[in-house]
């Protein structure tokens, strides 16, 4: 049984101070939450040192918000899958919206990224989404689809991987919670792609979060989709009483 994924990406918050003390809080006060969730941080490069021996005391996966393809280099201001493997994080996300919108990611550039994390022993991250544009033409599916096409470009079956939708339009302080419908309608896409990639076996052994304005009123919606296999919150979890808060109302909706 998938256990139920729950995670959240720091961005450009949090000292490294304030994450230590976010991780042993979260320990702390999560010490009741089971074996069957697995919770997860994404903070900031320079909180990572250090940071994964302190999480695994409470089984408490870490990872990094972007990462170069490329092992070494002369790549000034660049951090490489080698640099973040010997860190001991679990895993490396990849494709966030705002990478690809800020920072002009491509899915390309992606596709190098994806195999080099997988050459690193890093668990991937990825995450897709359409944008206003395109939810307005109706090209979600296709735009998921081309992302994934791309992003996993001979990526080996046996990759470490996680798919994370978060649509452009709902993500951050200007977004829009999506609909149940409009989550069901491209995660299904997202199924369908994945076992095209992968075939249906392996397929359904990815797990496929949600993400974008999830907070503890609406998480219950979402989390109680057999589609969905966690959550992956922004805002509502930058303090450890809205993560925990959040993931409290979500498995209580999810009945787990
Ligand atoms: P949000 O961010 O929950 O603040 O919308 C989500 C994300 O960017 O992953």
């Amino acid at each position: 049984m998938m256990p139920f994924y729950f995670g959240t990406n720091f961005k450009m918050y949090q000292t490294p101070d304030v994450s230590r003390r976010f991780v042993t809080d979260l320990i702390e006060k999560g010490s009741d939450i089971g074996a069957a969730v697995q919770r997860f941080v994404i903070p900031p490069f320079t909180s990572l040192q250090g940071l994964p021996a302190l999480a695994h005391e409470g089984g408490v996966w870490v990872g990094a918000q972007n990462m170069h393809h490329a092992d070494e280099g002369a790549y000034t201001g660049e951090i490489s899958p080698k640099m973040l493997a010997a860190l001991g994080l679990d895993m490396v996300m990849l494709g966030h919206a705002e990478r690809r919108q800020h920072f002009g990611e491509t899915d390309e550039a992606l596709n190098k990224k994806v195999h080099a994390a997988h050459r690193h022993g890093l668990k991937v991250l990825l995450c897709v989404g359409e944008d206003a544009r395109e939810k307005h033409f109706g090209v979600e599916r296709e735009t998921v689809a081309r992302q994934l096409k791309t992003d996993l470009h001979e990526a080996p079956a046996e990759i470490d991987l996680m798919i994370a939708y978060e649509p452009v339009w709902s993500i951050g302080a200007g977004g829009t919670p999506a609909t149940v419908a409009d989550v069901l309608y491209t995660v299904r896409g997202i199924h369908y792609t994945l076992a095209d990639i992968f075939g249906q076996e392996r397929a359904a052994q990815i797990p496929v979060l949600y993400g974008g304005s999830v907070n503890a009123d609406n998480c219950g919606e979402y989390a109680r989709l057999k589609e969905i296999h966690g959550l992956f919150v922004g805002r509502a979890a930058r303090e450890v009483d809205g993560y925990l808060g959040v993931l409290r109302a979500a498995l209580k909706a999810r009945g787990t």
